[in-house]
């Protein structure tokens, strides 16, 4: 995974198995949170629904749904996308915090949480891009 764009194939499964809509539930849940969080709720726009699109056709596209993101968007490019946020330690370290919550409120099931969580670790550790 060089970009952090597209998961294997291992884990087309996952998009093939739950269908579209528990990522809408993660990007309504997630967004839900990051509204009322203290230190991220600056990076992000005042009017969230487009994130919210984003966020769900992006992670739909990743975990092997159909790539309504990249038509839209054009390649992910998830670094180059963040580059213009600070993202230290803290606010990678705040960011898995709520995606975690995010899929206990969206209710996805226990047995599926620890690959999408291993993905979210690993790509929010390589969107960092500062040190602090
Ligand atoms: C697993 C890690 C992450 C993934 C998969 C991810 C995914 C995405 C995606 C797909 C977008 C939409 C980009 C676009 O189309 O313009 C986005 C936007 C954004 N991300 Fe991330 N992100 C991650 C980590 C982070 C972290 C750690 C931060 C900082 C705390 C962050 C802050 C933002 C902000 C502020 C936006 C702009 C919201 C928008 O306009 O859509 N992201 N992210």
């Amino acid at each position: 995974m060089s970009d952090a764009s597209n998961a294997g194939t291992n884990q087309e499964s996952l998009y093939a198995r739950l269908g579209p809509e528990p990522f809408w539930s993660i990007a309504r849940a997630f967004y839900a949170r990051i509204e009322r969080h203290e230190r991220l709720r600056p990076m992000f726009p005042q009017e969230l629904d487009d994130a919210i699109r984003n966020q769900a056709e992006f992670l739909i596209q990743y975990f092997g749904g159909p790539p309504a993101y990249s038509a839209r968007k054009g390649h992910p490019r998830l670094r180059m996308r963040h580059m213009q946020f600070r993202i230290g330690l803290q606010e990678r370290n705040d960011w898995v915090d709520v995606m975690r919550a995010a899929l206990e409120d969206a209710a996805i099931p226990q047995s599926d949480r620890p690959a999408m969580m291993a993905y979210f670790e690993h790509a929010a550790t390589f969107l960092m891009n500062d040190e602090h």
